[in-house]
């Protein structure tokens, strides 16, 4: 019997707790027939009914932007999005929706920089590598990301060998000199020590009123000294991992991968990526979020990067530009 309450507690009350920020879905293919997300607009609908019931209050709505496989532009993103959120409106399903688009970073990347649709109206701009990518037009689309004074938001990197490897690389990188580090210190510490212990000695032997302060280890030296090469994409750039990656929908290999990003503190964000209704029971668990406090800190990003954008003053579409 108190199984059973246990049970009702966390997956009823204890989400609505959790969830009283306002959540935001930073990755969804909601937007009807335009990609390869909802087909439908009752399709959109159902969507939308499923992610608001999961505690999201804002969704962002992320076509597929791929050269010769979907070719849909900014404005139609957001006459879509718009139209959409009509039809919700109209349904009376309390969803907020922003324009975004998923960019795929290959070599046509370079053909939309000149007009791209961040996320809402944060500074955010979310992409993905191909499967098979080229490491040189990942790096050179991040950089014109970053050149263009926006926020590379990268999809699902457990979901990317490239950036898996690069994450976890880096991670191990970072293991290594903080060992370094603290070997380097233990080093230090004992010689000085050493020298400590002799020179008291001494003047104990020499001068009965010796001071007996020692001299500092200057940490700042032995940080620059152990610092070693840095990570290959450009600094300031965010990753997001998807729901589903941890509820296990794209196969142990990925679960596993997020976990250990997870591990590494490489995520800013976590997301539904939702292409369907079917997709619905086996990607928003909600006990996911609710019991596991680094994926519910995960769920709780806003937009707001190191300061630079914030989200609380788009909340209408005047002031997204959808108009
Ligand atoms: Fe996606």
């Amino acid at each position: 019997m108190l199984e059973i309450v246990g049970m009702i507690v966390c997956y009823c009350f204890l989400p609505m707790r959790f969830f009283a920020k306002r959540m935001i879905d930073f990755h969804c293919h909601i937007l009807p027939a335009v990609d390869d997300g909802a087909v439908s607009i009752d399709e959109s609908i159902s969507m939308a009914r499923s992610l608001s019931a999961f505690g999201y209050k804002t969704v962002c709505c992320t076509p597929h932007c791929i050269k010769g496989s979907y070719d849909i532009t900014p404005q139609k993103v957001r006459e879509a999005t718009l139209m959409l959120q009509a039809d919700l409106d109209n349904a009376d399903v309390q969803l907020e929706l922003w324009p975004g688009m998923e960019y795929m970073l290959d070599e046509h990347f370079s053909d939309y920089v000149d007009d791209l649709l961040t996320l809402g109206g944060t500074k955010l701009v979310l992409c993905q590598a191909p499967p098979r990518a080229h490491v040189d037009y990942i790096l050179e689309g991040l950089r014109l990301i970053v050149e263009k004074g926006f926020v590379p938001f990268i999809a699902h990197p457990e979901r990317s060998q490239y950036f898996y490897e690069t994450l976890t690389e880096r991670e191990t990188w970072n293991r290594e000199r903080d060992e370094s580090k603290d070997q380097k210190t233990r080093d230090v510490k004992s010689r000085d020590e050493e020298c400590q212990q002799r020179s008291r000695r001494f003047f104990k032997k020499f001068w009965p009123f010796a001071p007996k302060s020692s001299r500092s280890v200057s940490q700042e030296s032995l940080m620059s000294a152990s610092r070693g090469p840095r990570p290959a994409f450009p600094e300031g750039c965010h990753f997001h991992a998807n729901l589903g990656s941890f509820t296990g929908f794209y196969g142990s290999q990925v679960q596993a991968r997020a976990y250990e990003i997870l591990k590494n503190s490489a995520y800013t964000g976590i997301a539904s990526d939702l292409h369907n209704s079917a997709s619905v029971v086996p990607v928003l668990q909600r006990d996911k979020l609710a019991l596991n406090p680094l994926l519910k800190k995960l769920s709780d990003f806003n937009g707001v990067v190191s300061g630079i954008n914030s989200t609380d003053d788009f909340n209408t579409a005047e002031q997204i530009g959808l108009f």
